[in-house]
C-alpha cells in the first residue's frame, strides 16, 4: 500500500470511526478490534484463518501469533484421507481432532479440508478402483464428517476435481473414473453426515474468469438447480506476482448462484507487488456480501509449503510484513460493506435439507413404533450398510435397531448409532442427536463390515 492509499485508508477509518461511534453502533469490539487480523475481519462478518500443522502447536512464537491473530483455523495435513484413514476402516482423529480442541479453547472456527481429493489419498484408496472405490471414497466421507459433526464450520468435500488448461472439464483421477457423479455422491453424504456443516467445493488456478473456474461455476449451477446439496467455492488463491483483474468478479458471479465463497488457501510470491496483492484479495472478499472470510496457508515464511516464496504474512522470526499491514489496513478501511448475511453464517438451515420422508423401498411405519431399512453397497469382502430409521405415528424418543449379520460378517466401524456386538445378532442405538423423531420422520446411521452382508433384515424398536 503506498503512502497516499494509507492515508486515506486512515482518514477513512477515523471519520467512519467518529460516525459510527456517534450513532453507538460500535458496541462488540473488543480491545484488540481493528489491531489484529480476526478481530478486524470480525467487524466486518467474516473470519480470517491460517493453515495449522499441529505438530507446531507446541512452538511458543507460532501458537502466540496464531492464538493472537487468528480466529479460524484449517488442518495443513492432518484431516486429509492419508492421515484420518491410513488403512481401510480404521480411522486415526488424533492430529484433527487435537486441532479442534485448540480452536474450541481459543474460541476460533475450524474449516475441514479435506474430505476427498486425488493427493494425499492411504495407498489402500490408490490401489482401489470401481465400486470398491466409490463405496470406499463415501464410507470415507461418512465417517469423517460424522466424526466431527457440529465442530466443522465448512468442508472441503471434494478438492481439484477440475483440470488445468483450457478444457473447463474435471481431472483425469482414480476418483473421476469411479463415474463423474461422484462429486454429487460425496456431497450428499457430506450433508447426511453433518447436516449443518457448509459444504464447499475448493480449487487453485480459479483466480479470474477462465476456463477452468467456467467449467466449475457450471457445476455449481447444475448442482442448484439439481438440489445437490453445495453451500460454498474455496478460491485457494496460491498466488504469483499478479493477480487477475477480475479476481472479485469472479467470486461474484459464484455468489450469484446463491452460494458463499471463501478464500481458502491464499499465499502470494514474494516481490515488489506482494502487500498489494493480499489487500486486494482482501478487499475483493469484503465486497462480495457472500464472501464470508480468508485463510492463508500457513503462519509464517518458513511454515509454508511454498519453500522459498516467502508467501506469507509474518517472516520467520514472526515479525509482521508490509502484506501484513495492508491485509489489516484493508480490513479496516471502509466500514460500509454489507457483511455477509444472506444467509446469515449461524442460522442458515442446509440449503437442500438431508431427505426427511422415506426412500420408496422403506416399509411405511405403522402407527407407534419405528421401522428400518437397509441399502448396502457392498464389494470383495466387505461392505457398508447404510439403514434408514423411520419413527411411526407417535414418534421416538430413542430407537434400537437389530440386526442378524450372516455367518462369517463382522461389523467394523459404525457411525451415527452405538452397536452393541459386532457378530451375529448386532443392536444398533441412536447416538445423542437423533434419538428423538417426530411422527413418521426418518434418520439413517450406517455401518462397514467384513465379509457379506446380503440378506440382513432390520427390527426397529422405538422408546
Ligand atoms: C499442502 C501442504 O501444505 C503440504 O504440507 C503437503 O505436503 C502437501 O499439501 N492445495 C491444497 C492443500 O488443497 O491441501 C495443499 O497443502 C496445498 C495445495
Amino acid at each position: 500500500m503506498n503512502h497516499r492509499r494509507a492515508l486515506r485508508a486512515a482518514v477513512t477509518v477515523a471519520v467512519t470511526g467518529a460516525l459510527a461511534a456517534g450513532m453507538a453502533m460500535m458496541l462488540s469490539t473488543s480491545a484488540s478490534a481493528g489491531t489484529t487480523l480476526g478481530a478486524s475481519a470480525a467487524e466486518k462478518g467474516r473470519y480470517f484463518g491460517a493453515a495449522v500443522a499441529t505438530g507446531k502447536l507446541s512452538d511458543g512464537t507460532y501458537v502466540g501469533i496464531l492464538n493472537r491473530e487468528f480466529n479460524s483455523v484449517v488442518a495443513e495435513n492432518e484431516m486429509k484421507w492419508d492421515a484420518t484413514e491410513p488403512q481401510q476402516g480404521r480411522f486415526s482423529y488424533t492430529g484433527g481432532d487435537r486441532l479442534v480442541s485448540h480452536a474450541r479453547a481459543n474460541g476460533m472456527s475450524v474449516r475441514g479440508h479435506a474430505l476427498l481429493w486425488h493427493q494425499q489419498q492411504p495407498g489402500w484408496a490408490q490401489s482401489l478402483s470401481g465400486t470398491a472405490l466409490r463405496s470406499a471414497a463415501i464410507n470415507h466421507v461418512t465417517q469423517v464428517a460424522t466424526h466431527f459433526r457440529g465442530q466443522v464450520y465448512a468442508w472441503d468435500v471434494v478438492n481439484e476435481a477440475f483440470a488445468d488448461g483450457g478444457s473447463g472439464g474435471r481431472r483425469d483421477s482414480n476418483l473421476q473414473r469411479t463415474g463423474n457423479d461422484w462429486i454429487e455422491a460425496a456431497f450428499r453424504a457430506a450433508r447426511a453426515a453433518d447436516p449443518g456443516a457448509k459444504l464447499c467445493y475448493n480449487d487453485y488456478n480459479t483466480d479470474g474468469i477462465n476456463a477452468k473456474s467456467t467449467g466449475i461455476y457450471n457445476m455449481v449451477r447444475d448442482f442448484k438447480s439439481r438440489g445437490v446439496p453445495i453451500d460454498c467455492v474455496g478460491f485457494q488463491s496460491h498466488l504469483g506476482t499478479t493477480l487477475a483483474g477480475d479476481y472479485q468478479a469472479n467470486l461474484q458471479r459464484f455468489a450469484d448462484l446463491g452460494v458463499d465463497v471463501q478464500i481458502t488457501e491464499l499465499d502470494v510470491m514474494t516481490g515488489s507487488n506482494q502487500a498489494n496483492i493480499f489487500a486486494s484479495v482482501t478487499r475483493a472478499c469484503l465486497a462480495v456480501a457472500r464472501c464470508t472470510g480468508i485463510t492463508v496457508w500457513g503462519v509464517r515464511d518458513c511454515d509454508s509449503w511454498r519453500g522459498s516464496d516467502n508467501a506469507l504474512l509474518f517472516d520467520c522470526a514472526g515479525n509482521k510484513k508490509a502484506a501484513y499491514t495492508s491485509v489489516l489496513n484493508a480490513l479496516n478501511a471502509g466500514g460500509t460493506t454489507p457483511p455477509p448475511t444472506t444467509p446469515p453464517p449461524t442460522t442458515p438451515p442446509p440449503t437442500t435439507p438431508p431427505p426427511t420422508t422415506p426412500p420408496p423401498t422403506t416399509p411405511p411405519p405403522g402407527p407407534g413404533g419405528c421401522s428400518a431399512s437397509v441399502s448396502l453397497n457392498s464389494w470383495t469382502g466387505g461392505f457398508v450398510a447404510t439403514v434408514r430409521v423411520t419413527a411411526g405415528s407417535s414418534g421416538t424418543n430413542g430407537w434400537t435397531v437389530s440386526l442378524t449379520l450372516p455367518g462369517g460378517a463382522s461389523v467394523t466401524n459404525t457411525w451415527s448409532a452405538s452397536a452393541s456386538g459386532s457378530t451375529g445378532t448386532v443392536r444398533f442405538t441412536n447416538v445423542d442427536y437423533n434419538g428423538r423423531l417426530g411422527a413418521g420422520q426418518g434418520t439413517e446411521f450406517g455401518f462397514q463390515g467384513n465379509g457379506s452382508g446380503a440378506g440382513m433384515t432390520p427390527t426397529c424398536t422405538a422408546s
